[in-house]
């Protein structure tokens, strides 16, 4: 067995769980890098991941029986539109007096768009070539001045994009945020196992870890001191989306005051799903009475494609990851004796740098997911929106959830906009692009406005 003055017990718990193998390279590391290697393997909870992988090697997970969960339909009738507007009086009261944040879950690269970097980075205005990150402080700004209140922002990073995301927010002065309103934090981060159950090495002195999921970022948002400073301001809702939407509603009043008045922990938005296999979340009733999402790869093909007497998909309500908290609630799930959210298994390729050309192997990656917070609540709703109103995901290079698809969505949003307004658009534009500080909604663009004759054309 190796050795090292006063960390022999982190060498022998190593040995005793059969790990030793991450020592493999231990005659070839610098002082420092078998430091740092044997503080990655003090770090390491056996506990878990032995329970992670007897998780992982079970061949079938059991989910409990469920029924399509009740939701808030789009407004029809004048008495619903009513409700909708009393909804947003008393949204727009909370927004305020301060008492809503906005937090965004940004730890994912852009790697799957082709682009090396924070994904918050990569650029989806159709016209202006605004990055996500600018897109999303914009719409913060904005609603701040439009409703005279500060609106700090959260963001969660991972430690792949931390630094290159405080750099480019601070470069770009958080594209006229106030610094002190914005608060950036990274996620936890979780090994990895081989199919055997064994950790795998990145490199010679560093154990290989995955961000733990969207999930972790309730317990990052504790562990990190931000819910607290969120408290000592008197925020009371947190409002949360995914960086790969640019069609987010952020602050919706709307949204806020039926979170409010049904006196919510979790309040979630929803869309109907556009064909059975698409690859969103279904929002579902559980036996137990919760409430909960279940995930595209865990909907079986049958219940995917079932439909009612009228010929609409059973499982209609899409999750589109657009969540608000209650602070309390938060509070109560990160707390002393916190429930911790269940890790969910995908086998994938994961890449080792401990040979001179980098190599992929078999492995099992665990992450949390956010809406696994929703069976703990005591109340909760799902609203639906519009999905050409809310919901443009760039995940793809090219074709469903691209960014062409998103240009062509944000095109026919701002287009539907100036048609609610009766503002006239040239024949010959293909392209138009609202700057979120000139207009939130379609009701916010001035009435002086004038299109020009273009084919493109950007408004701010
Ligand atoms: C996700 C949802 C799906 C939803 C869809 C809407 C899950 C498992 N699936 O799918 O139900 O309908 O979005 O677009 O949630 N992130 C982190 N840290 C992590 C992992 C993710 O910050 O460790 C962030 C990403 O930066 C991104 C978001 O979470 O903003 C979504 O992650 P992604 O992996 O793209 O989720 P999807 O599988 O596309």
């Amino acid at each position: 067995m190796i050795s090292y003055p006063d960390r022999n017990d982190i060498i022998q718990r190593m040995y005793d769980h059969g790990q030793e193998h991450i020592f493999i390279f231990w005659e070839q590391l610098s002082d420092n890098e078998k430091k740092a290697l044997l503080d990655d393997a003090a770090s390491i909870d056996f506990d878990l991941l032995s329970r992670l992988y007897r998780q992982a090697s079970e061949s079938t997970h059991a989910v409990m029986g469920f029924e399509p969960a009740p939701y808030i339909p789009v407004p029809s009738g004048n008495e619903e539109i009513r409700r909708f507007d009393a909804a947003r009086e008393d949204g727009i009261a909370l927004v305020r007096k301060g008492a809503v944040a906005a937090f965004v879950v940004a730890g994912g690269q852009g790697s799957r768009l082709g682009f090396d970097g924070p994904k918050g980075l990569f650029r989806v205005g159709p016209v202006s070539g605004k990055s996500l990150f600018q897109i999303h402080a914009e719409k913060i700004l904005s609603s701040s001045k439009k409703y005279g209140a500060s609106i700090p922002w959260l963001i969660m990073t991972s430690q792949a994009n931390h630094e290159d995301t405080v750099r480019y927010l601070a470069a770009h002065r958080h594209f006229g945020l106030d610094e002190k309103d914005v608060h950036i934090f990274p996620q936890g981060m979780i090994p990895s196992l081989d199919t055997g159950g064994r950790l795998i090495l990145e490199s010679p002195s560093a154990i290989f870890k995955n961000p733990d999921g969207h999930g972790g970022s309730l317990g990052a948002l504790s562990e990190s001191g931000t819910l607290a400073a969120m408290r000592e301001r008197g925020i009371e809702i947190i409002s949360y989306f995914q960086v790969d939407n640019p069609l987010i509603s952020i602050i919706d009043p709307v949204f806020i005051g039926f979170h409010a008045q049904g006196g919510a922990d979790i309040s979630s938005k929803g869309l109907m799903k556009a064909y059975p296999d698409e690859k969103i979340g279904v929002f579902v009733r559980f036996d137990n009475g919760t409430v909960g999402v279940v995930e595209y790869s865990d909907l079986p093909e049958q219940l995917q494609n079932m439909r009612d007497a009228s010929g609409a998909l059973r499982f209609c309500m899409g999750s589109i990851a657009i969540h608000l908290f209650g602070v309390g609630f938060l509070e109560k799930i990160t707390g002393g004796s916190a429930v911790s959210l269940p890790f969910h298994v995908a086998r994938k390729k994961i890449t080792t740098r401990t040979a001179t050309a980098p190599a992929e192997i078999e492995g099992f990656k665990f992450e949390k997911f956010v809406f696994d917070a929703l069976p703990l609540t005591d109340k909760n709703i799902v609203l639906e929106t519009i999905r050409e109103v809310e919901f443009a995901p760039v995940k793809n290079p090219s074709g469903v959830d691209s960014v062409e698809s998103a240009h062509e969505l944000m095109t026919r949003l701002y287009r539907r906009w100036l048609g609610e307004r009766g503002i006239g658009i040239p024949s010959r534009l293909k392209k138009i692009e609202i700057s979120p500080l000139l207009a939130l909604e379609a009701s916010d663009i001035p009435d002086s406005i004038s299109i020009p004759d273009s084919e493109s054309v950007y408004l701010e």
